[in-house]
C-alpha cells in the first residue's frame, strides 16, 4: 500500500488556505438541468439509495436495440452493466440525431492549424461513419477485432472511432505524440489487425510525420495486415503494396449503407492504454452499455448541455478526455463538437481565444496546465477577443491551484462562468467529481462534490475512515456503470492494482481530502504516476527507457513540483564505467527519451550520481529522491536507508 505522500505536492499547499466560495450565478442557475443544492442533494440521495433505478433512467435517454434484464450484476471486482440489453454507441451518438430532426445540424466543427475550418452535419457523419464502417468490413475487419488508430486531430480521427463502434470493432487510440515504440507496444499488447493514420499533421507550424511513425513501429508489429492512410496533405509518404490503402480510395468504393451492430452492453468498445506503476502501460478496456450512459449523463448535466452550444474540449482524442468528452458524451446529447488540430500558441498565443469568438464556442473544457501557460503569456491575447458566448468552464487532468482558477473564472469567464473542476481517471471513464454548474458552489482548487451515483471516501492506509480536513486516500465504494471493465490480457493485475489495496473499494491512487461542506480536494497522486503538464505518466516507463540507454547502468524517475507543468520529471542517472557525466549526455539521455516514448517523457532535470538511494531490501527510495528533487535536501526519515553516504554525495553532485 503506498502511503499518501502528500508533502510532495508542496505546490497545492495554498489550497489548504483556500475558503472562498463562488455560489452558481443566478441567471445561470435559472436555466439550468439542475437549478439548486436542494435538487442536487435530493437526486443524490435517491441514486444513492436506488442506483439501478437511476442508471435505468438515465440509460432510457438513450436508444436500446433490445431492452436489459438487469441494470447491475456485481460480483466485486466485475461488474457487469445493463445485462442482456443491446445497443450501438455510434448509432446513439449519431443515427439518431441525423434521423431525428438534426440532419442539417452541425455535429463536428474542425479547425485545422494553418486555419482551414470544416463543418460536418450528423447528416454527413451518418454518411461517413456509414462508409467507414463498411471499408473496415472491406478489409475483413469483424466485432472484437482491435484496431489501432493514431492520427491528429482531424474529423476522420472521430468518423474512424466511430466507425469501430458501429461494427463493433475494438479501437485502441494512441496519442499522435507518442513514439513508435510506444506504438510497438500498445499495437502488439492488443494484436491490432489494422492501423487507421493519416500522412502528417500539424502541430506550431511544422508537419507531424504520423505514418513514417508508423512505418517504424510496424516493423515490430506482425499482426498488423492493413494500414488505412487518410491524406492530411500533399506530403509524400511511402505507401507499402498490399499491406497500405489510402482513406480516399477506401471510401470512394465503399457501399454507403451500413446498419449499426446491435451490440451486447458488455461488448467491449474500446482499449485505452495509461501509465501505472510498472515500465508497462496498461490497456484499460471500456465496454458500450455503462460507459454510453455515464458519458451521456455526465456531460447533460455536469456542461449543462443545450441544443444551441458550441462546446469544445482541447483535450486530444488519444486522451480518455478526447474519447468520452470530444466524442461519446458530447455527440450523444446531439450537440456540436469543436475540434482543433494544433497548438494554443500558434501562430500566436491568442489562437484559443480567436477560435472562441469565430466559433461562439459557449462551453470550454481546458487543462490547468493550459491555463497557466495563458496566465503566463498574458492577459492581453484573451482581451483582444470577444469571450462573451462562453457560459460555462470546465478544467480536467490535474489539480488547479486556486490562483490558475481565479484567473480563469476573472480574466476569461469575466465573473458570469462557473467552471466546473472535473475529477477522474482514464479507468473511470467518466467524470466521477465536479460541481453540477446550476447547484452546486464552486470553490477555487476544488472538484467538490460526487456525480450522481458516485460514493466516495477518503480513507486511511488500512482502509479506515479519514476525519474530514485531514488527507488521506480517495477510493469509490460503490461500482459505476462507466468503469473499466479490466486490464486487456490481465485480469489479476486489474484486482492487484485497483481491488486489493482497500478491500471492498476502488483505489484511486490519489490522495485527496474532504472539507466541512462534503467537498472534495484532491492532492495529487499517491504512486509512481506522475501528472505532468497534465499527462499521466509512470515513472518506470521514463526509469526503463534510460536504462535501454547503452550508456546508462541505473535509473530512478520521480516527479517534482513545477508551477507551470504541476509535475516536471527529475531523472537520478548512473551510468556505465567508461564514460563521464557531461552537459552533453544529459542533452543526449534526453532526446533519447523522447524519442523512445515522445516529447512529452523528455526528462526536465538529469542529475548524475554513482548510487541510488536503496533500502536494505534494495528497492530505491523514492521519497528521498522526491524530496531531494523538490527542495535540494532531505528531511525525512532516513533509518531504513543502507548506504548513508549515498545521501551526501547525492547533495554534492547537486549542482
Ligand atoms: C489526475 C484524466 C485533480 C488524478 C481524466 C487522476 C485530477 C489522473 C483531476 C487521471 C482534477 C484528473 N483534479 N487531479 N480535476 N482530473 N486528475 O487517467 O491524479 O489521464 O488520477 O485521466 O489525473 O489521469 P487520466
Amino acid at each position: 500500500m503506498p502511503s499518501p505522500d502528500l508533502a510532495a505536492n508542496s505546490n497545492l499547499s495554498s489550497t489548504l488556505r483556500e475558503n472562498r466560495v463562488f455560489a452558481p450565478p443566478e441567471e445561470f442557475a435559472a436555466k439550468a438541468h439542475i437549478r439548486d443544492l436542494a435538487e442536487y442533494d435530493a437526486l443524490y440521495q435517491r441514486s444513492i439509495e436506488d442506483p439501478e433505478g437511476f442508471w435505468a433512467e438515465a440509460a432510457g435517454e438513450l436508444d436500446w436495440f433490445t431492452p436489459w434484464t438487469k441494470v447491475l450484476d456485481w460480483n466485486e471486482p466485475w461488474a457487469k452493466w445493463f445485462v442482456g440489453g443491446r445497443l450501438n454507441l455510434c448509432y446513439n451518438c449519431v443515427d439518431r440525431h441525423a434521423l431525428g430532426g438534426k440532419k442539417d445540424k452541425t455535429a463536428i466543427l474542425w479547425e485545422g492549424e494553418p486555419g482551414e475550418v470544416r463543418r460536418l452535419t450528423f447528416g454527413e457523419l451518418h454518411e461517413q461513419v456509414q462508409r467507414f464502417a463498411n471499408v473496415l468490413l472491406g478489409l475483413g475487419i469483424r466485432k472484437g477485432d482491435r484496431v489501432a488508430i493514431y492520427m491528429g486531430m482531424t474529423p476522420e480521427l472521430a468518423v474512424a472511432v466511430l466507425a469501430c463502434a458501429r461494427i463493433g470493432a475494438v479501437h485502441s487510440v494512441i496519442f499522435g505524440g507518442f513514439a513508435a515504440n510506444a506504438i510497438v507496444d500498445r499495437v502488439n499488447d492488443a494484436e491490432c489487425i489494422a492501423v487507421i493514420t493519416q500522412d502528417v499533421s500539424y502541430r506550431r507550424g511544422g508537419e507531424v510525420r504520423l505514418k513514417a511513425t508508423v512505418d517504424e513501429a510496424l516493423k515490430h508489429c506482425p499482426t498488423v495486415k492493413h494500414v488505412v492512410v487518410y491524406k492530411r496533405s500533399d506530403a509524400a509518404v511511402e505507401m507499402k503494396s498490399g499491406r497500405d490503402q489510402w482513406w480516399h480510395e477506401l471510401m470512394a468504393a465503399a457501399g454507403a449503407e451500413c446498419p449499426a451492430e446491435p451490440l451486447d452492453s458488455e461488448d467491449p468498445l474500446y482499449i485505452l492504454y495509461t501509465s501505472g506503476t510498472t515500465g508497462k502501460p496498461k490497456g484499460l478496456v471500456h465496454t458500450t452499455g455503462g460507459y454510453a450512459v455515464q458519458t451521456y449523463l455526465t456531460s447533460k448535466y455536469i456542461f449543462d448541455l443545450r441544443d444551441q452550444d458550441v462546446y469544445w474540449c482541447t483535450a486530444d482524442i488519444g486522451w480518455v478526455t478526447g474519447h468520452s468528452y470530444v466524442i461519446y458524451g458530447i455527440l450523444q446529447n446531439g450537440i456540436t463538437t469543436l475540434m482543433y488540430e494544433g497548438a494554443p500558441n500558434y501562430p500566436d498565443p491568442g489562437r484559443f481565444w480567436k477560435i472562441i469568438e469565430e466559433h461562439k464556442v459557449s462551453v470550454f473544457y481546458t487543462a490547468p496546465t493550459a491555463i497557466r501557460a495563458f496566465i503566463k503569456w498574458g492577459d492581453e491575447y484573451p482581451a483582444a477577443h470577444n469571450l462573451d458566448s462562453l457560459r460555462l468552464l470546465g478544467t480536467v487532468g490535474e489539480p488547479i491551484n486556486p490562483e490558475a482558477w481565479m484567473w480563469y473564472r476573472e480574466v476569461i469567464g469575466k465573473g458570469r462562468c462557473p467552471i466546473v473542476d472535473t475529477w477522474w481517471q482514464t479507468e473511470t471513464g467518466a467524470i466521477m467529481l465536479a460541481p453540477i454548474p446550476g447547484a452546486v458552489a464552486a470553490k477555487p482548487g476544488s472538484a467538490t462534490k460526487p456525480f450522481f451515483g458516485i460514493v466516495p471516501e477518503i480513507v486511511n492506509k488500512d482502509g479506515g475512515p479519514v476525519p474530514a480536513g485531514q488527507g488521506g486516500l480517495l477510493v469509490i465504494r460503490k461500482p459505476w456503470p462507466s468503469m473499466a471493465r479490466t486490464i486487456y490480457g490481465d485480469a489479476d493485475r486489474y484486482v492487484k492494482q485497483y481491488w486489493t489495496e482497500v478491500p471492498g473499494s476502488y483505489f484511486t491512487g490519489d490522495g485527496a481530502r474532504m472539507d466541512e461542506d462534503g467537498c472534495y480536494w484532491l492532492m495529487g497522486r499517491v504512486d509512481d504516476v506522475i501528472n505532468v503538464s497534465g499527462h499521466r505518466l509512470g515513472t518506470m516507463e521514463v526509469e526503463s527507457a534510460l536504462v535501454a540507454h547503452p550508456k546508462v547502468a541505473e535509473a530512478a524517475v520521480v516527479g517534482r513540483p513545477d508551477a507551470m507543468k504541476g509535475q516536471a520529471i527529475a531523472a537520478f542517472v548512473t551510468i556505465e564505467s567508461g564514460h563521464e557525466p557531461s552537459k552533453d549526455l544529459k542533452d543526449e539521455l534526453r532526446a533519447w527519451v523522447a524519442k523512445e516514448i515522445g516529447a512529452l517523457a523528455r526528462p526536465d532535470d538529469i542529475r548524475f550520481t554513482d548510487s541510488l538511494p536503496k533500502t536494505r531490501s534494495g528497492k530505491i527510495m523514492r521519497r528521498l529522491l522526491r524530496e531531494l528533487a523538490t527542495h535540494g535536501e532531505i528531511k525525512g526519515d532516513t533509518t531504513t536507508l543502507e548506504d548513508f553516504s549515498v545521501i551526501a554525495r547525492l547533495r554534492e553532485q547537486d549542482e
